[in-house]
């Protein structure tokens, strides 16, 4: 019998991801989704790449905190695993708007295991965040590292680890598996689903790709005066396709093994600069990206960068893709979708 797995934020950009590999692996994958930060096309379009298997996809919109409508899809369907992506996720948003994040986040998830908890569906794979690793004082990060919120939606990041690690010490039936994502960019190789996110970008990939296909003029560069190679900041961007991939991994974790509740980072262990990042882009898309240089972005650390010792040993994942093949999806995808599924019209 084909595992049913739920998926929580399925619409959103890796969640569109994960979705699809799962169909692809033979799962039954239900998505939950607001469609808040994400558009019915992405659903549309996994449903068409993933071919035969695209019938195994069912689709709810509503809202996690709508415990009544969540009860009755785990009463139609036994889940063997939970898959949270849904969350909100803009750093600024949430310093403007905590109440909205820790409402969302926060009472988002304990509806969700309070409801899994219900039907007796105790595994989970949640999206945690190397944001919780704040200022990190050196690199690479591992999963043993102090952790810090550096604003709320980081806090929510942390809150939700600690339910999760509580969950398991109550009841040992539990198997939970955190993983701290670090930058995914680039998009699935086909160019049908990508990260299209609303207004203005707060990333610089999303930014990036949009000031290449003529919406945005130029990419304001955050600070180029860093203790880095270049002077600009340091991330480890990851391939979505490789973070999706990540998932699977997870999911056979917690199926294969007496797991309990554990955490690993998911990024390729490499760090690259901003302009390095800008120099790639420009190389995979054949477009000039102008630059503009400003001071640093408050609550931005220097260097983060993944160890990925952990999960390579215990989940048997790695990343595959390099800086280039990241570059070279995304602008594969900017090209074909450069309003994202939106049409010119409707987007600013
Ligand atoms: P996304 O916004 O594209 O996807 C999240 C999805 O969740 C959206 O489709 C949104 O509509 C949905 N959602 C939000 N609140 C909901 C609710 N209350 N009920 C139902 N659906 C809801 O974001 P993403 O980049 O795909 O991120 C997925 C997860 O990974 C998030 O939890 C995010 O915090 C985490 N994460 C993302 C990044 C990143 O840089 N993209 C990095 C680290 C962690
Ligand atoms: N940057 C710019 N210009 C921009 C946007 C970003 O120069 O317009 C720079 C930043 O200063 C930083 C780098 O590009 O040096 C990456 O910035 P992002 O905003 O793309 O990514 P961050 O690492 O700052 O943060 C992101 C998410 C966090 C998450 C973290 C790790 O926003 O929520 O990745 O997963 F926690």
């Amino acid at each position: 019998m084909a595992k049913s797995i739920l998926v929580t934020g399925g619409a959103g950009y890796i969640g569109s991801h994960a979705v699809l590999q799962l169909l692809q692996g033979g799962f039954r994958t239900v998505v939950v989704d607001n469609l808040d930060n994400s558009s019915e096309v992405a659903i549309n379009r996994v449903v068409e790449l993933a071919g035969e298997f695209g019938k195994n996809l069912t689709f709810h919109k509503i809202d996690l905190r709508n415990k009544d409508a969540l009860d009755k899809i785990f009463a139609s369907t036994n889940f063997d695993a939970v898959i949270h992506f849904a969350g909100l996720k803009a750093v600024g948003e949430s310093v403007q708007k905590p109440l909205l994040y820790y409402d969302n986040n926060i009472i988002g998830t304990i509806t969700l295991l309070e409801i899994m908890a219900a039907h007796g569906c105790k595994k989970l794979v949640f999206s945690s965040s190397a944001t919780v690793y704040g200022w990190p004082k050196e690199v690479p990060c591992t999963e043993e590292f102090p952790l810090f919120a550096m604003n709320p939606y980081g806090q929510t990041k942390l809150i939700i680890e600690d339910i999760c690690r509580d969950i398991y010490r109550s009841d040992s039936d539990w198997k939970i598996i955190l993983l701290r994502y670090f930058n995914p960019v680039g998009a699935h190789p086909s160019g049908d689903i990508g990260e299209d996110p609303r207004g203005i970008p707060n990333n610089l990939m999303p930014f990036v790709q949009q000031v290449a296909v003529g919406r945005r003029s130029a990419l304001t560069v955050y600070g180029n005066d860093y203790s880095t190679k270049d002077g600009t900041g340091v991330r480890d961007y990851i391939h979505v396709v490789d973070l999706a991939d990540g998932h699977i991994a997870a999911l056979q974790k917690l199926f294969e093994s007496n797991i309990g509740c554990e955490v690993y980072n998911l990024g390729t262990g490499k760090g690259t600069s901003v302009l390095e990042m800008v120099a790639a882009f420009e190389k995979a898309s054949g477009k000039k990206i102008p630059l503009v240089m400003a001071g640093r972005r408050p609550g931005d650390a220097e260097i983060v960068y993944a160890s990925t010792a952990k999960a390579e040993k215990e989940l048997n994942w790695r990343a595959k893709y390099g800086i280039d093949e990241m570059c070279r999806d995304q602008w594969n995808w900017a090209s074909k979708n450069p309003y994202g599924y939106a049409s010119p019209d409707s987007t600013n």
